[in-house]
């Protein structure tokens, strides 16, 4: 049976379509609504994904279209609009352009779902979280992005390659932004309850945290047009589906502090708490002085990034 009646994906690009289908096939909603700009790319993606259904056996129903409007009556909306970066461009480099479509997006969201939960995943996330939570209007535990789920994901398949242990038993954070200044947090990472570092070399690792921070860009520069969908439109479906089912699940997301790591109107990734009222509590866990430290830069850049949005024209 469907969690919930009525989710929307925002952008029928790579990853929205590819959210849109991990959504259906995970019956997590009645209904599941794909809009996009380009006509005819929200649709056909829409019907392709339904035809899957007498194969696959879900009961969702998917529907394209060009309308923001259909966004009425949504539980759920997950903002994947907006560009995505080509080979050496930084996330950052796509806040002018995308910044635009998050703002009439967040509009509609305000006009037609106010009471919606929303995960934003267009880039850069850290600021376009912040800036579609201030159009909107919505609380801020409603507005929420991905990032850490996918940052963790890359570490916890780099580690368990490395240990040749099942990824599913690599548990742990990277926080911060979703940039080149994110903090895999090594000493909340374990193997089954392991500790990290007793069971690989400290150069072993260091090369997975560098690796980890240039996740995305390794598989930009693979793909040379586009970016990453399959690893990201997993870990979002994860999240519609903790907020969904009212899972409580403790996840990193990207969420906007009120004090919580002695930082305030920024929104960054941090340990949290998701539940059917998307972002329940922000969990400030103890990390060393070194990651606290990397934390901070990390702050620092999506700083940087809000001033560049404020003084956007
Ligand atoms: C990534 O890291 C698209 O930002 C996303 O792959």
């Amino acid at each position: 049976m469907a969690d919930v009646s009525k989710i929307t994906v925002l952008g029928a690009g790579n990853i929205g379509g590819s959210l849109a289908q991990r959504l259906a096939e995970a019956d997590v909603a009645h209904e599941v609504v794909l809009i996009d700009i380009i006509d005819g790319l929200p649709q056909g993606k829409a019907l392709d994904i339904q035809e899957s259904a007498p194969i696959l056996g879900f009961s969702t129903r998917i529907s394209g279209t060009t309308d923001l409007a259909a966004i009425r009556g949504s539980e759920i909306v997950i903002e994947t609009a907006g560009i995505a970066r080509k080979p050496g461009m930084s996330r950052s480099d796509l806040l002018g352009v995308n910044a635009k479509i998050i703002r009439t997006h967040a509009e509609a969201v305000k006009a037609h779902a106010p009471n919606s939960v929303v995960l934003v995943v267009s880039n850069p996330v850290d600021v376009m979280t912040h800036y579609f939570q201030d159009v909107s209007g919505q609380p801020a535990g409603r507005v929420f992005g991905e990032s850490g789920t996918l940052d963790t994901a890359r570490f916890r398949w780099f580690v368990a390659e490395a240990l040749g242990v099942a990824p599913r038993d690599v548990t742990g954070f990277v926080l911060g932004t979703h940039g080149d200044t994110m903090v895999p947090i090594l000493s909340l990472t374990s193997v089954s309850g392991v500790p990290l570092s007793r069971l690989l070399p400290a150069e072993r690792l260091n090369a997975i945290v560098e690796r980890t921070k240039k996740g995305g860009a390794e598989i930009v520069n693979l793909l040379k047009s586009g970016s990453a969908y399959y690893a990201p439109s997993a870990s979002q479906a994860e999240l519609v589906a903790a907020v969904a089912r009212n899972e409580h699940r403790l996840l990193p997301i990207t969420a906007r502090l009120h004090g919580e790591f002695g930082e305030k109107e920024v929104t960054i990734g941090v340990p949290a708490v998701l539940g059917r009222n998307g972002v329940e509590r922000i969990v400030e866990v103890e990390i060393t002085p070194s990651e606290r430290a990397a934390f901070a830069d990390s702050v620092k850049a999506v700083r940087a990034d809000l001033r560049v949005l404020a003084e956007l024209p």
